[in-house]
C-alpha cells in the first residue's frame, strides 16, 4: 500500500549517515487506518505519528518498509496498520537502522523520555487541560481522576499505598520537604548523599553527623548504629548512588531506625523504577522519587510520606493540595507520565536489569581490556544495572570528553558539574584527586544497544592512548 508522507506539515533535520542534514518528515495516519490493541490510547487522536521518514519528498508515496516506526507499527496484508507496544523501545527500533552519534550514554543524568510515556501525556497538554483542584466541572474531574490513577501506579511501585504519595516537582523538592519539613534537632547523613540532601541539612544549622562510606561506597552499619543519638530525629541515606551507582543496603539501615525509633529518610531518585524498592520491606518513612531518571517527564517527582509514622510541615503554603503537604496547582501531564513510567517499569524492570548488567559487563570489559591501568570506583557487587564509574590514570577527564563530541558521558555528577571540584563522592570514597580528575561516569539505559557500547569503546580507547601519548613522560 502507498501512503503519503508529512501529512502532519511538520518536519526536522536529522544528520544522515555521513553527517549532512537531511530533511525528516513525520510520517502520519488516520486512526480509522489503524488496527491497534490500544486503542482507548489513541481515542482523542484524528491521526497518529507512526513513525519518521528520512529524505522524502512531500507528496511522494512510500511503502512500509520506508518507514522507521516509533512502536510497533506494522502494515498487514490487507493495508493496515497494526499497533501493539512492543517490549522493545521504538528508540532501540530506530537505532537498529544504524546507529546514528551522538551516542547518548548519561542515563544517571537523566533519561530520554520513554515514547509510551510521551504518548500516555499528550491528551493532557490539549483537550484534557483541566485543573485537577476544579471541583465544579467535569475538566476537573478527568484530570483529578488522571492523577489519582498514577498516584496509585506510582504507589504500587513503592509497596505505598496512594494516600502517601505527595506529588512534587522532583527529587530535589522531595528531599527538602522531608528534610526541612520533619523538624528534626539532629540529623544522622552521609558524605555521599547528592548535594540535593546535604545542602539543606547543612543549612537547618542544628547538629548533624556525617558519615563516611567505606570505600566501597557503602556505609558501615555499626557506625550508623553508634551515630544515633536520643535527639536524633532523621537518619537520611540514599538507596544508589547518582555516580558510582552503589546500592546501600537498605533493608538494614531501615531496621536500625526502627530499632531506635529515627524516621528514616531515602533518596530513590536513582533507584526506583530500576531495582525493586519497597517502603514495608525496607523499612522507609519518607522517601523522594523523580520520573526524569526512569525514562518519564522532568520537573515532576515524588515524596512518599508514611502515613500515621511521620509529620511534615509543609513547605509551600497556598490551596492545601497533596494533603497539605505540597501546594500548587499539579503538573497533570507531567503526573500522568510518572504513573506510565512507573507501570511500564513494573512490568518489565527484571528483564530491563539483566540487559543493562550484560551491556555493562560488556562495556567493563572492552574497557579493561583496551585500557592499562583503569581503576572501577565502588563496588561491583552492589550497583545499580546500568552504571559504570571508572578512572583512566593519566588524563583528564574533561579533556577526554571534549576531543569526544559524539559521545555523551559525564565526569561527575551532572547535577554539580557547574562546579571544577573533583566529584566529593569520588574524594568520600578515598579516590586520591588526580584519579578523579580522570574519572568517568556511564549510564547506559532502556534504550542503549550493544552497537553503541562498542563504539563508544572503541572511540575512548583511542582518545586515551593519544591524550596518553601526547602527556609529558
Ligand atoms: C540521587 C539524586 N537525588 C536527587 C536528584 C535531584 O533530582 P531532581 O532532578 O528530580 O530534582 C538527583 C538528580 O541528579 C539524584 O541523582
Amino acid at each position: 500500500m502507498d501512503l503519503i508522507a508529512g501529512e502532519l506539515g511538520f518536519s526536522q533535520f536529522a544528520s544522515d549517515q555521513h553527517g549532512a542534514p537531511a530533511p525528516v518528515h513525520f510520517f502520519s495516519v488516520p486512526v480509522s487506518l489503524l488496527q491497534s490493541e490500544n486503542k482507548d490510547l489513541l481515542e482523542h487522536f484524528n491521526d497518529v505519528v507512526v513513525g519518521v521518514v528520512i529524505v522524502v519528498q512531500k507528496n511522494h508515496p512510500i511503502k512500509g518498509d520506508q518507514l522507521f516506526p516509533f512502536q510497533d507499527f506494522r502494515f498487514r496484508s490487507d493495508g493496515r496498520l497494526r499497533h501493539s507496544l512492543p517490549p522493545v523501545s521504538a528508540i532501540s527500533r530506530q537505532n537498529g537502522y544504524g546507529m546514528h552519534p551522538p551516542v547518548y550514554l548519561d542515563n544517571q543524568a537523566t533519561t530520554p523520555v520513554d515514547p509510551r510515556v510521551f504518548e500516555a501525556m499528550v491528551p493532557w497538554f490539549t483537550a484534557k487541560f483541566g485543573n485537577a483542584a476544579s471541583r465544579s466541572h467535569r475538566f476537573g474531574w478527568e484530570a483529578e481522576t488522571a492523577v489519582d490513577q498514577a498516584r496509585k501506579r506510582v504507589a504500587a511501585l513503592a509497596g505505598a499505598t496512594a494516600r502517601e504519595i505527595v506529588f512534587t516537582s522532583g527529587a530535589t523538592e522531595s528531599n527538602n520537604l522531608a528534610i526541612r519539613g520533619i523538624g528534626a534537632r539532629h540529623i544522622v547523613t552521609m558524605g555521599t548523599e547528592h548535594k540535593a540532601v546535604l545542602d539543606p541539612v547543612k543549612r537547618l544549622g542544628i547538629p548533624v553527623t556525617i558519615l563516611p562510606p567505606r570505600p566501597d561506597g557503602l556505609i558501615d552499619l555499626d557506625q550508623l548504629r553508634d551515630a544515633i543519638l536520643p535527639e536524633t530525629g532523621l537518619v537520611s541515606v540514599m538507596y544508589a548512588n547518582n555516580e558510582i551507582g552503589t546500592v546501600q543496603p537498605v533493608r538494614e539501615i531501615g531496621a536500625i531506625c526502627r530499632e531506635k525509633g529515627v524516621p528514616f529518610h531515602c533518596d530513590a531518585a536513582q533507584a526506583f523504577g530500576k531495582i525493586p524498592v519497597n517502603v514495608e520491606e525496607d523499612g522507609i518513612d519518607l522517601m523522594s522519587l523523580s520520573a526524569h531518571k526512569m525514562y518519564g517527564p522532568k520537573g515532576v517527582g515524588a515524596l512518599y510520606v508514611r502515613r500515621r509514622a511521620v509529620r511534615l510541615t509543609a513547605q509551600m503554603d497556598g490551596g492545601g493540595h497533596e494533603f497539605g503537604m505540597r501546594s500548587g496547582t499539579l503538573n497533570v501531564p507531567g503526573i500522568v507520565g510518572f504513573g506510565e513510567a512507573c507501570a511500564i517499569a513494573a512490568a518489565g524492570m527484571d528483564a530491563e536489569a539483566e540487559r543493562l548488567c550484560g551491556l555493562r559487563d560488556r562495556l567493563l570489559a572492552a574497557l579493561r581490556s583496551g585500557i592499562d591501568g583503569m581503576r572501577v570506583n565502588g563496588t561491583m557487587k552492589d550497583r545499580l544495572p546500568g552504571n559504570l564509574n571508572v578512572s583512566f590514570p593519566g588524563i583528564s577527564a574533561d579533556a577526554l570528553l571534549m576531543t569526544l563530541p559524539e559521545i555523551a558521558l559525564s565526569t561527575g555528577s551532572a547535577c554539580s558539574s557547574a562546579t571544577v571540584e573533583p566529584s566529593h563522592v569520588l574524594r568520600a570514597i578515598g579516590v586520591p584527586p588526580d584519579l578523579a580528575h580522570g574519572s568517568v561516569r556511564f549510564g547506559l539505559g532502556r534504550f542503549n544497544t550493544e552497537e553503541e557500547v562498542d563504539y563508544a569503546v572503541s572511540r575512548i580507547v583511542a582518545a586515551v592512548d593519544r591524550l596518553r601519548a601526547l602527556a609529558p613522560t
